[in-house]
């Protein structure tokens, strides 16, 4: 019982690592050359299976399984998929390892059909595979398609079912949403642009003399979006950052598509924390805690901050200013606290991976790092630092910032040659923006659930890639010997 996983039997990725050779002295921030290397992590997800525990527990499983697939039965018919056993469904039709989204396509093509269908244990899992069955089903029906899937381990015994991130399509979402996107307009980004400038800048110090830069990468996405939502900055953000991060891992891990039985059979619940191998209770009761811990410790600065007059702006910040005080005023501040997490758990990963995929994919192709320092030096002058003043004049880093994010679209007749990282493909022959090709705004999600981050994200993503990028060549790392350097450090992450 407890876990449904086992530790991760993958082999070690292949060698990985680079080098930041400094491009300039750039004395007014005191970033100075250097040599650093990088290597990629490895999992952190440890889950420990005891299958004598679980064999105490089959005889129901399997009783509740069959209730399922009845149920199921009964109802309406469901798209195509492949044939379902008894009780495990399609269990062992369900790509796990590897480019698991090449499997699916190969099974949307075997079934004539932009839409399938499997169910394992009770659960279903739909495919979409055309842009127009997503627009179709998220978009134009997105009051029918856009609630999420309950689940046990991750909203009920870790407690992040109050926020709205993992909310049903309900009132309590629509509140808490509701919240985000009144404090962070995504057409006023701008007010935030001076805090991922500055924030930036520390990152250019801080790799001067890293030898980790993911790990700076890390603290330098989870103190900008501590900054952005409670306006706690630079050094002080770094104990809730800590935090913040294990949090974060905490959700990967307990979000993970049947890593957890419990979110099959919820009635496990109710297994004391004693019980032999209900390991899952305990692990869940830390995990709460972490949860705890990052939705008071923050808000609570902010609110100390802010009855002494001292919080400077912040999403938590600008909510509780704009609190209606003819209304209950306990629940609008647990909302805002809620959705105040929310944004903090959004922007603590999502940043550093797609930054790691912006890394390999200029060691991959040393020719876009060279044609984006040309167009760098071409506008900026010797010494500065990108401001988003230059966006405009700077297509190319807007082009790598899309195609780095662009990893979700793969349509062959909105991206000629899909799986060519290419940001030019964003451009017209002049070297402008390119209006008539398809934004990577997919990659942000459809409909009601869209990624209310997203403007915050690209701007963050923009100014991080463009001044890397003015400062320092990404180069891979040779030993002495003339091969790939060993490892150190953390990994890339994604
Ligand atoms: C590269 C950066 C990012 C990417 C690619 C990204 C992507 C996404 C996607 C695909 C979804 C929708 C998931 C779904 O359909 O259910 C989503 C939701 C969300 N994102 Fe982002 N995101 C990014 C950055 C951010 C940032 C910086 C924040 C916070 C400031 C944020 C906050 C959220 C929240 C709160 C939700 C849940 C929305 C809801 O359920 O209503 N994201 N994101």
């Amino acid at each position: 019982m407890g876990t449904s996983g086992s530790t991760p039997s993958k082999a070690p990725p292949p060698p990985l690592t680079f080098t930041l050779q400094s491009r300039t002295e750039l004395k007014d921030f005191g970033v100075k050359g250097g040599r650093f290397r990088l290597r990629r992590f490895y999992p952190f997800m440890m889950l420990n299976f005891d299958p004598m525990h679980a064999l105490s527990l089959i005889f129901l499983a399997l009783v509740l399984i069959l209730c399922a697939q009845w149920k199921n039965s009964q109802q309406y018919p469901l798209p195509p998929g492949p044939k379902k056993l008894p009780i495990l469904g399609n269990l062992f039709d369900i790509p796990r390892k590897g480019f698991i989204w090449l499997d699916y396509i190969e099974m949307c093509r075997k079934y004539d059909s932009d839409i399938i269908h499997l169910g394992a244990l009770g659960n279903s899992i739909i495919i979409l595979d055309s842009a127009q069955a997503v627009s179709d089903l998220l978009e134009k029906r997105s009051s029918l398609y856009s609630s999420r899937p309950n689940s046990v381990m991750l909203n009920e015994l870790l407690g992040w079912g109050i926020t709205f991130g993992a909310r049903p399509n309900d009132n309590i979402w629509k509140a808490q949403r509701r919240i985000f996107t009144n404090a962070v307009p995504s057409t006023e980004v701008n007010r935030f642009h001076p805090k991922q400038i500055a924030a930036t800048h520390d990152l250019l110090r801080a790799f001067a003399h890293s030898d980790d830069i993911i790990r700076d990468l890390h603290t330098w996405t989870a103190v900008l979006i501590t900054d952005i939502t409670y306006g706690i900055q630079g050094e002080e953000a770094l104990p809730f950052v800590k935090t913040a991060i294990k949090a974060v891992e905490s959700i990967a891990i307990a979000a993970t598509p049947g890593a957890f039985l419990i979110d099959q059979f919820s009635v496990l619940k109710y297994v004391p924390e004693w019980f032999p191998g209900a390991d899952f209770k305990r692990k869940a009761r830390e995990w709460n805690l972490l949860r705890t811990e990052m939705t008071e410790d923050p808000f609570r600065v902010t609110k100390e901050r802010m009855a002494t007059g001292a919080a400077t702006p912040s999403l938590a910040s600008v909510a509780l200013e704009q609190i209606d005080l003819t209304k209950d005023i306990a629940e609008q501040e647990e909302h805002i606290k809620a959705a105040s997490v929310m944004a903090h758990v959004g922007g603590t990963d999502t940043i550093v991976a797609t930054m790691g995929g912006f890394i390999l994919a200029i060691l991959m192709d040393p020719d876009i790092q060279t044609k984006a320092q040309h167009e760098l030096d071409r506008v900026l002058a010797p010494g500065d630092l990108p401001t988003f003043l230059f966006e405009p004049d700077l297509p190319y880093i807007s082009a790598i910032v899309w195609e780095v994010l662009r990893s979700v679209l793969h349509n062959e007749q909105d991206y000629p040659e899909p799986y060519r990282f290419n940001p030019s493909r964003f451009l017209d022959t002049d070297g402008r923006i390119d209006p008539s090709v398809k934004h990577i705004s997919p990659a942000f999600g459809f409909g009601r659930r869209a990624c209310p981050g997203k403007e915050l994200a690209l701007a963050s993503l923009w100014i991080g890639m463009a001044s890397i990028l003015t400062c320092y060549r990404i180069e891979p790392e040779i030993d002495e010997h003339g091969n790939l350097a060993e490892r150190k450090g953390s990994g890339i992450p994604g």
